[in-house]
């Protein structure tokens, strides 16, 4: 079974003081158990450093380049930030911007400024003609207005939270949608929902690793080698086995981020 990790944050803080041998452990391990590819996501210029050099010491894994609603800076700041960021994406390894988007939960960053780094963003990906993954929490009504602004860009909305009808939507603009480890929560009714209604060209599956660490081993650290049971409940959801949405989600995310 070839499994594609769409979204993990293997760089994080955690990974070094609660995973025996860091990092790069965790990234072999994760390899070496049946995952063929994951991307790394950055969420601030550092992250999205770090996540190029990951993808150039594994074959295996690629990088996305992007600002976190959470992490978004000052008004001022913004243009110098997309410069860097834009030489960043020029690497070979980068396949996307993101994560981008909106953030509603976490008030730390006011819905203005997400709303201008989450708009310069994605003017930057029709600029350079590559997709985005999009980080939408709580903010559903806001995220659809602006991608709507921008038909000539697409991507994939991370760890999805919203309705059916939101996810049919989507995938009428031409968008995928990624499920994590939340569909695999008991009382998770909606997501499990949802996850039955995307067509099969256009379904992901991630981890958001070291985050959102799916039945049987919620509440351990998450890691890449953990999308198995987000593609396993996706299986039972659709009434699919397990090699089926394997394989498709891997092709999916291939083509989606332009992968050979
Ligand atoms: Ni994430």
């Amino acid at each position: 079974m070839t499994l594609f990790d769409s979204h993990a944050h293997c760089d994080d803080a955690r990974y070094s003081s609660e995973y025996e041998g860091g990092t790069d452990k965790l990234i072999k391990d994760c390899f070496e158990s049946g995952v063929a590819n994951i991307i790394n996501i950055g969420t601030c210029l550092e992250s999205s450093k770090v996540s190029i050099e990951l993808a150039h010491k594994y074959d295996g894994m690629y990088a996305s380049c992007g600002i976190h609603p959470c992490e978004c800076k000052s008004k001022n700041e913004l243009e110098a930030i997309i410069d860097e960021l834009e030489i960043l994406l020029k690497d070979e390894k980068a396949v996307a911007i993101g994560e981008i988007g909106l953030d509603y939960h976490w008030q730390d960053v006011p819905k203005d400024i997400q709303i201008l780094y989450f708009e310069r963003q994605m003017a930057l990906a029709e600029k350079l003609n590559m997709p985005v993954i999009i980080h939408d929490r709580e903010a559903h009504g806001d995220c659809l207005e602006i991608i709507k602004r921008f038909p000539r860009v697409k991507g994939v909305f991370h760890s999805f939270s919203g309705s059916p009808e939101m996810a049919t939507e989507l995938v009428k603009l031409g968008w995928y949608i990624s499920f994590s480890g939340t569909v695999t929560f008991k009382n998770a009714r909606v997501p499990k929902e949802a996850c039955r209604v995307v067509p099969e060209d256009r379904l992901l599956i991630e981890t958001d690793s070291p985050y959102l660490c799916p039945t049987p081993h919620r509440g351990e650290l998450n890691r890449p080698s953990y999308v198995f049971f987000t593609c396993e409940e996706i299986a039972r959801q659709r009434d699919s086995d397990v090699e089926h949405i394997a394989e498709i989600t891997y092709q999916n995310a291939k083509r989606l981020f332009n992968i050979n």
